[in-house]
């Protein structure tokens, strides 16, 4: 009990309540008054300072869900360093990439993230610190079970607002991604090479069209007039060698035989017929050519017409085998039906034209088979005419298609089968290409439209 008295007598409580200077009286209840207005006031901004702190605090979790938001939505890898290298804070895809999590790699040296054929260049890093940015330098990050994944890396100084170096950040970017862009890129040139390379064929292949169908139609009269003309001193020929042989009937045989001599007429005797012979079968190909050439330039075109092109495809290899020395196996491989509304002449010639220069090309070798496949979608039927020949060199396969391009000998190839061909295709609204099988040989595919639309 007396303990408690004593400790009571110390106590503001106490004092307040023991002290009789402080019973109440005028003076001392103002002073109350004063006491409590004072505290009222500091309460009041108790409050205020609470409620601004809480605004503040609102403020600060939002500015830090906000940097979290973007950190994690980052596809690169984000590593904050201090100066000595320890990790002070990565992003979610480093966690995903390395498969170790934040917690684990706070304070963690950065260096030993990364395998060790990249350390000379990780080193780099914190040498440049404060001086130099490090850009896109290669370093191999290690991945979860021992693998890694190549980062293309920047590195960066980092400063206080009063330009104190506080350390580094490094931002990677998986080379992965950058090879499938870059890739991805390629292709789309490639895709436009190709797309211009087609279309300046397409307008070539047009205007050589154009030019060869005017050429051929002026060649047309000077070739009739050479066979005419060729006829003509044929006959004429004859008689002059039956006049002289009459005039020499009366001709005395020394002076016949000198004058025989002196103007070589033994030579040119023997000599007159086949150069005859010679220019009129030189005339009789120009005029093939050009008949070729006129058949192409759409002179004779036929109306397209409903057509089983299977019916197409088998007689117009029996043509040509049947008239070929070297008779080639041949495995078809048709559609059972197909009926496509075309030119069945235009179609029969281009595949005459593809079975011949498939035998052709395999004329020295002992085994000779031709492929011939079909197939269709929606709109097109596609041909495939492969033969086990040595296929095209590569450097002439962009060739093949131009007119009088040919490596066979003088007389045996014109070089305007494939172009005649590929016109004709075109024409229908089709294609034709070729490629070098894997299995060796070469592939021609002529595509056709299922259904080819009538002239005018
Ligand atoms: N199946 C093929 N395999 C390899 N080369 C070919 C094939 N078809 C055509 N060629 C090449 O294309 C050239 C042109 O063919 P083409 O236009 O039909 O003219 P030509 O048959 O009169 O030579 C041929 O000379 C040949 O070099
Ligand atoms: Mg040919």
């Amino acid at each position: 009990m007396a303990e408690t008295k004593t400790r009571l007598k110390n106590s503001l409580i106490d004092k307040v309540v023991m002290d009789e200077s402080l019973q109440l009286n005028e003076t001392t209840e103002s002073a109350w008054i004063d006491v409590i207005q004072k505290m009222d006031k500091v309460y009041a901004d108790l409050v205020h300072y609470q409620v601004e702190l809480e605004q503040k605090n609102a403020e600060l979790e939002e500015a830090q869900q906000f940097i979290r938001s973007v950190l994690e939505s980052m596809r690169e890898v984000l590593i904050v360093c201090d100066t000595g290298g320890r990790i002070l804070q990565v992003n979610q895809a480093l966690e995903d990439l390395s498969g170790r999590l934040e917690r684990e790699l706070l304070n963690f040296p950065f260096n030993e993230l990364f395998g060790l054929e990249s350390q000379p260049l990780v080193e780099q890093f914190s040498e440049k610190l404060g001086n130099d940015d490090v850009v896109d330098c290669e370093v191999n990050l290690l991945t979860q079970g021992g693998g890694f994944m190549p980062l293309a890396m920047n590195c960066s100084s980092r400063y206080d607002i009063k330009g104190k170096l506080l350390g580094m950040v490094l931002i990677g970017r998986p080379v992965g991604e950058l090879r499938r862009a870059y890739e991805a890129l390629n292709k789309a040139h490639i895709d436009l090479k190709q797309t211009q390379e087609h279309l300046v064929h397409s307008e070539k292949m047009a205007s050589l069209g154009r030019l060869v169908a005017g050429v051929a139609h002026e060649l047309n009269n000077p070739i009739s007039v050479v066979f005419g003309n060729m006829h003509a001193l044929k006959r004429y020929g004859e008689r002059i060698n039956n006049y002289i042989a009459d005039v020499n009937k009366h001709l005395d045989p020394d002076l016949h035989k000198e004058l025989r001599e002196k103007y070589r007429i033994d030579k040119i005797e023997s000599d007159m017929g086949p150069l005859i012979e010679g220019t009129m079968e030189g005339a009789e190909r120009i005029s093939n050519i050009v008949l070729d050439l006129r058949r192409y330039s759409g002179i004779q075109k036929e109306q397209p017409e409903p057509f089983e092109l299977k019916h197409v495809v088998m007689t117009a290899t029996e043509w040509v085998i049947k008239a070929s020395r070297e008779k080639p196996e041949v495995r078809y491989e048709l559609l059972d039906s197909c009926v496509i509304r075309g030119r069945q002449g235009q179609v029969h010639q281009i595949l005459i034209n593809l079975i011949q220069n498939a035998i052709d090309v395999m004329e020295r070798q002992a085994e000779k088979l031709i492929t011939i496949g079909c197939d269709r979608d929606d709109k097109d039927v596609r041909i495939r005419i492969h033969d086990s020949g040595p296929g095209v060199a590569e450097g002439d396969m962009n060739k093949l298609f131009d007119p009088f391009y040919t490596t066979k000998e003088v007389g045996k190839g014109t070089g305007l089968g494939l172009y005649i061909s590929y016109g004709l295709a075109r024409d229908m609204g089709g294609d034709l290409s070729a490629e070098n099988s894997a299995d060796g040989g070469a592939i021609f595919t002529l595509t056709l439209p299922l259904k080819v639309e009538a002239d005018g």
